[in-house]
């Protein structure tokens, strides 16, 4: 990633599919002076994920794909990230897996964040099998995409306490609040190399 330096801003585009709390937090992140990165970019698989709102507030270019067809919608996104010119990618919420075709093409250069302190917990419904286990610990996790799900190096993690009285949904609300810290925090990593 140290070639990612420079003095212009980074062109990054974020994938989303949902409420888009992290989208906005990186959103947020990028308009401070300090910021490595420029949001040029919202790409979605979910054309009423709620966090599409905010490509209008903040003026973000947004592209909707349905995904029906994997290969012909990332071939389209490959070519919006060409056109935009993307050099990184960080998916916040995105619920569909990308294909090691796709991966390939921006090797080491798209991240995902995950409910979990991974490798505990991939995949789906994170919260609520922490809480049915009794873990005393979750939190979550910013990580390299590689063509495994929830699989590639490991930037930086956040633990979190899950108290007795937590359920899948308030758990997910405190780790929430952790993500929203921890994906700059990561940016900031990689493009720092620190
Ligand atoms: C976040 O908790 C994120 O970690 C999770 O989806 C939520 C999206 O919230 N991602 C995954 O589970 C990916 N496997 P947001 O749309 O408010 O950012």
């Amino acid at each position: 990633m140290a070639k990612l330096i420079g003095l212009k801003k980074v062109k990054t585009a974020i994938f989303i599919s949902g409420t888009g709390s992290n989208l906005e937090s990186l959103i947020k992140f990028s308009l401070s002076k300090n910021s490595p990165i420029k949001i040029n970019l919202i790409v979605s698989n979910n054309s009423k994920a709620k966090g599409l709102e905010l490509a209008k507030i903040f003026k973000i270019k947004k592209k909707i794909y349905n995904f029906k067809n994997k290969s012909v919608s990332e071939k389209f996104i490959l070519k919006d990230l060409k056109n935009n010119e993307i050099r990184l990618i960080c998916l916040a919420g995105f619920m569909k897996i990308l294909s090691k075709d796709f991966i390939k093409r921006f090797k080491g250069k798209i991240l995902n964040i995950h409910p979990s302190l991974l490798p505990k917990y991939r995949g789906l419904d994170t919260h609520a099998r922490v809480i049915n286990n009794k873990e005393k610990y979750s939190g979550c996790t910013v990580h390299y995409v590689n063509s495994k799900l929830d699989a590639g190096r490991i930037i930086l993690q956040k633990k979190v306490r899950v108290s007795k009285r937590d359920n899948a949904e308030s758990l997910k609300i405190k780790i929430l609040k952790q993500e929203h810290k921890l994906y700059p925090k990561a940016v900031i990593k990689i493009l720092t190399n620190l």
